[in-house]
Order: C-alpha cells, then structure tokens, then sequence
C-alpha cells in the first residue's frame, strides 16, 4: 500500500472528474497502512504478549522514536494527553504553581495540568503563526511560574531561540507540545529536543498513528525516569526494592498499539517529506490570491504540515474565513474556518472551573491575573482564530488535489469579491 513517498500514490482517475474527492486522514485513503502494520500486528497476535512490560513492540518503538527524533529517551503511553500527562507529572509542580500555555491547542495540553494542581495561564500568541513568542510567554513570567509549555501549531515551529533563554534565564522547563509536529525541526533540530520534554501524539490524525497513543522524550535521565514511572502507576519495574513511588496512573501502550506505531515510525520520514513537498506546491500556487496568507514558516525552521492554515483578510475576501469555507466546502475541499473556533479559556472546564466535585480546584489557589481571560489581553489570539481557515493535510495528497484545492480557493476568493463588488455597486447607484 506504502509506495514512495514522493510518487503519485492516490490515483485521481478512479475518482469522479467532477469532483476530485481528496484524501482523508481519518480512513485508509489519507493514511500509508500496509502489510508492514500487518505483520507486525499479526506477529503479536501469534506471540499472545499484548502487554508492553512482557513484549518488544513497544520498547523497540521506544528506541526507535528516541533515535529517529535525535534524543535519548523515548517512553510509550496511551495518547498525546498522557504524554503531556507525564510531562507535567515528571516536573512536579507544586499545587498552585503556574504553568504557562497557548490557548490556540487541543484540550489535552491543558487538563494535565489540571490534574497535576497546577495552574494553566495563558499567555497571548502570535497573530500570523498561532504560536507562543518570548514576548507573550515573558508577560506572564510570575514568582509562581514553574515551567512554560509550547504548542508547535499545525507543525509550525515556535521561534524556540529566544523562547529557551527566557526560560534559562528564569530556569524553568520547557514541555514542547510537538502533537502536531513530528520531524519539524528549527535549524537543523527536530522539535522535541530542544526543551526539556517533548510529548507527542498518535492520534488517528497524525503524522505518526496507531489510532490512539502517545511518545514523551527527554535526554535528561531523571526526568526520564520519572516519565517512565508516571506511565506505570510509579511502579519500580527492575528495581531491587519495588514500591509504588507516588501518585501515578496507567497509561501504558499496548504491544498491538506498538507495533502499528513502529511501522509506521519507520515510513514517517517519507510522509512528511511529501506533506512538505505538497504544501509547497500549494504555497507557491496561493501566492499573489490576494487576502490569502500561506503559512509563514521562519527561515531555518521546517514546518512539518500537520495541517496546512492559511489566513483570510476579511477586509479583502469579504465573510472571511468563515464565507470561504463556505465556499469550500461546497467545491468539496473540506476544511475548518477558525481551527478550534474560541480560545480553550472559553471552554466550560476552564471558563466555569469545573474540576473536581464543586471544589474548582485547583482554580481555588490562582492569583486573579492568572484567571484575567479579557479579550485585551488576547489580541492576537482573537486575531488569529478569526482570520484562520485550516486544510486538512495527509502523505497521500498528490499533485492534482493540490491543484484542485489551489483553483477551488482562487475561484471562492474571487467569487467572494465579485459579489460584494456588485452588492457596493448597486448600492451606490440607487
Ligand atoms: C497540540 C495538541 N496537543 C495535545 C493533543 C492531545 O493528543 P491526544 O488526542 O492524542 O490525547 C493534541 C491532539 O490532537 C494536539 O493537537
């Protein structure tokens, strides 16, 4: 099923020449599952080791992982969220520090934090790429803070230069959410390797996937230690004296899970070459639409395309992202116009504080700032969910979907402004 990555492997002929149907990452046709996921599926099965701590799916995945992104120490767990989970577990916070976040991310970055006591405070994000900058993070820098978590969004990476000296001259941590950014790197290092921790996801939709499941790396033995404990209920597997050390769940991964995720860890390398490859062509094609921004990806930084998110300047295509998705939609490009559609403080959990009972805590220790969610402080965040219209993106996008897609926008953006041409003139001639 996998061919290489770069070929035209989604055949365009067998879909109607009407309306090109493009790949989708939530079945097989957006995704490169082969006989290599098979076998490797069917080898556990005929093994009957299912569990990680017996099998050696999952700790072949692990090494594997860690070398492929460049670090030491790769642990295997349930989803990104668990990641994240054993992230935030593995820096121990103490009940009521602060934590710094994106509020453009998935819920799943935010509620371990939660449920580790800590607070999550939002810093504002870059009005172009989405991302956290030095800048926002240093505004929410408190005596409180007790590390900062990144989002690479869609796969673009944050600017991580200044982002690690602010961190180093205030010494905290730095967790990189890289769920959206497996083998993106910043001059030349892949994300993940540059803070302290590195969670990734995989998630039905990412650039690696077994369905459900997560990867957290490090290069710091210690805190590789504590992941590992955290991810199996603080058990001391291997030592002399086991003990449950501390508070800590299951979220191990299973050897069928592993084993997917292993085959797949080793055609990822070629995925993403073509998702970039595909994204440039889509770049190149959407230069000079005008009110139609391509992603802005820094030089030196490789975006890794989780999703490709361009911005739409209501001011030129009038309705915005929202009429063009419309449009879109109707051409059958699917795509989501605003990603997330509001800032994750105005999710109920965070909004309202619903937590643990009636209790809301850990909310019942943040000072006020860190709970000050008034829009001016999130101009760029605001900005960004307005403008923002995200394109699914997958490895088996090829050259003709891309040039479907480019025309479909080209020909919505100009119907758009037609229209409110027409709509002015007619107005103006009454
Ligand atoms: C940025 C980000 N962080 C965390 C997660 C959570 O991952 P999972 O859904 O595997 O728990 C996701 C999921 O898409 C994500 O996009």
């Amino acid at each position: 099923m996998a061919g290489g990555a770069t070929t035209e492997r989604f055949n365009p002929k067998s879909q109607p020449s009407s309306l090109p149907r493009l790949p989708c990452d939530q079945n097989g046709s957006g995704r490169t599952f082969g006989d290599e996921e098979l076998r490797a599926v069917s080898e556990v099965l005929e093994a009957g080791v299912l569990t990680s701590t017996k099998g050696s799916f999952v700790r072949a995945l692990e090494s594997e992982f860690a070398e492929t992104i460049g670090t030491r120490h790769a642990h295997a767990c349930s989803s990104g969220t668990s990641a994240i989970h054993a992230a935030v577990a593995a820096i121990d916070p103490e009940p009521g520090e602060e934590i710094i976040v994106s509020p453009v991310t998935d819920m799943g970055a935010l509620t371990p934090v939660l449920y580790q006591g800590a607070i999550p405070v939002f810093a504002d994000v870059d009005p172009v790429t989405g991302n956290l900058t030095a800048e926002t993070i240093q505004e929410r820098i408190s005596d409180r803070t007790r590390a900062i978590m990144v989002t690479h969004l869609f796969g673009n990476p944050c600017d991580m230069e200044p982002i690690m000296s602010l961190a180093g001259r205030h010494q905290l941590p730095v967790i990189e959410d890289c769920a959206q950014a497996f083998l993106a790197s910043t001059e030349g290092a892949n994300l993940g390797t540059l803070g302290a921790v590195g969670c990734f996801s995989l998630q039905q939709g990412q650039h690696v996937t077994c369905g459900e499941g997560g990867l957290v790396v490090t290069a710091n033995a210690d805190l590789s230690r504590r992941l590992r404990l955290f991810i199996n209920k603080a058990w001391g597997y291997g030592d002399p004296d086991p003990d449950h050390y501390f508070l800590a769940l299951n979220s191990r991964m299973s050897e069928l899970q592993g084993a997917v995720a292993l085959a797949q860890t080793r055609k990822a390398t070629d995925s993403v070459d073509h998702r970039v490859h595909m994204a440039e062509l889509l770049t190149h094609r959407l230069r000079g639409c005008p009110g139609i921004t391509p992603p802005l990806v820094a030089p030196g930084q490789r975006h890794a395309y989780w999703r490709y998110a361009m911005l739409v300047q209501p001011d030129v295509i009038p309705g915005g992202a929202s009429a063009l998705a419309e449009r879109l939609q109707a051409a059958g490009v699917a795509c989501a116009p605003h990603y997330v559609g509001k800032p994750a403080f105005a999710c109920k959990v965070i909004a309202e504080q619903r937590t643990f009972g009636n209790s809301r805590f850990p909310f019942t220790l943040a000072r006020d700032e860190a709970t000050d969610y008034r829009p001016e402080r999130f101009r760029g965040t605001h900005k960004f969910l307005e403008d923002v219209l995200v394109l699914p993106w997958n490895e088996s996008l090829q050259s003709a979907h891309v040039e479907f897609m480019a025309t479909s926008i080209e020909s919505a953006a100009t119907t758009l402004r037609d229209e409110a041409s027409r709509v002015l003139a007619s107005s103006v001639s009454c």
